[in-house]
């Protein structure tokens, strides 16, 4: 018996034939990279970044927008490269809950649905964000004028249908974003004491997001997400301090998602080391860590900007590779035709993997590569 054996990059065709015999007999090997990448063994150059991620047992993931889906370029990339996707806007409050009500007509799943079916057909997994936010809410939640057992109402129910819709969908949820301000004191909002939600003070109303979302499925992971909590200061405190409690107490809370909307700045020494310490605090409490909107913005896209950018993208996807807890790097888009920067950051910009055009940048290479270590 004679074996020919071809190899198409990610395929391995093996091929028996049996002289004088009509028969020829081929086995496919698909590399199931998992499998084949695993240990110290570096990914081909060839592979994608979801590749090499899962040659680390981590995820890599991206904010993503059905609106974009049409375009060849954006789907093929989302498709083929991450193997997480978050729905940059279309699980918000406003989008998700735009009328008044908790009947089927004050739902409006369909954008997000989008973004769900394309994840299951394209096997990525879908984080959930975000159920209880200062931003993005509807006017008939903020001007309604509710009285705190109203407002409850209102997010327990919201809480409870969104969850169970996206149940066994959504992997993990970001309950609750941005509830802290830079000092480490609680950020005042409709949910927390304007009139808040009734749970009492500090953290007790992000406690009770918690329960009601494990209530409504306590198959996905819960996090608590913010930003510019990256590094040990006053408001990392004070989620650490919160995690603790509640960890102590079984609060059900998973993990904590570290937004890292950074520029170059972050490039030093000592924020990265403290961004290093922030994290295994965090994990010695026994919390799973995922990096959730990373992007790098620039003041302009010269050469020397797109390596500097790069060299951080690798520094950060490193910072998440030697820390066992953190399961997930996920930037907040992927390319730079469709960035939320420009538009709250003026004169900022190019702050993601691919151009304007989808064409790779030197950052797309320095993830791979940090992966690939
Ligand atoms: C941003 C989106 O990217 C924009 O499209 C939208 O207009 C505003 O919100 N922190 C978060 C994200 O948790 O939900 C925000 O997303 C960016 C900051």
């Amino acid at each position: 018996m004679k074996i020919i054996s071809m190899r198409y990059s990610a395929v391995d065709t093996f091929c028996f034939v049996r002289k004088g015999v009509l028969l020829v007999l081929c086995v496919i090997a698909v590399q199931t990279n998992s499998a084949s990448l695993k240990g110290s063994q570096a990914p081909p150059k060839s592979s994608t970044l979801r590749q090499a991620a899962e040659a680390r047992h981590i995820l890599i993931g991206t904010a993503a927008a059905p609106r974009y889906l049409d375009e060849a370029d954006y789907s093929a990339i989302l498709g083929s490269e991450f193997s997480d996707l978050e729905p940059e806007n279309q699980m918000k409050f406003q989008i998700i809950h735009p009328r008044a009500g908790d009947d089927l007509n004050s739902y409006d799943y369909k954008p997000a649905d989008a973004l769900a079916d394309f994840a299951q057909s394209h096997n990525m997994l879908l984080r959930g964000h975000t159920l209880v936010w200062h931003n993005q809410i509807p006017d008939w939640v903020k001007q309604g004028h509710y009285t705190e057992s109203q407002l409850a109402t209102i997010l327990k129910n919201h809480i409870d249908r969104v969850v169970t819709h996206y149940a066994s969908k959504v992997y993990a949820w970001d309950v609750v974003n941005e509830a802290f301000k830079d000092n480490g004191t609680m950020r005042d909002t409709v949910w927390y004491n304007q009139p808040g939600i009734g749970a009492g003070k500090g953290t007790q109303y992000i406690e009770q997001a918690l329960r009601w979302a494990h209530q409504a499925d306590p198959e996905a992971k819960l996090f608590y997400n913010d930003y510019d909590a990256e590094v040990v200061n006053k408001k990392s405190d004070a989620i650490y301090a919160m995690a603790k409690d509640f960890k102590q107490r079984g609060v059900p809370l998973d993990g904590i998602g570290f937004q890292t909307h950074i520029s170059l700045q972050f490039d030093n020494p000592t924020t990265l080391a403290s961004y290093a310490a922030n994290l295994e605090r965090f994990a010695k409490l026994g919390l799973e860590l995922h990096i959730t909107e990373l992007d790098i913005r620039l003041a302009d896209s010269s050469a020397a900007s797109l390596a500097a950018e790069a060299k951080l993208y690798g520094q950060i996807t490193t910072l998440c590779v030697q820390q066992p807890a953190c399961k997930l790097v996920q930037t907040w888009g992927f390319t730079d035709k469709h960035s939320w920067i420009p538009q709250f950051y003026k004169g900022m910009g190019w702050a993601l993997l691919w151009d304007d055009k989808y064409q790779k940048k030197p950052a797309y290479e320095a993830i791979r590569e940090a992966l690939a270590k």
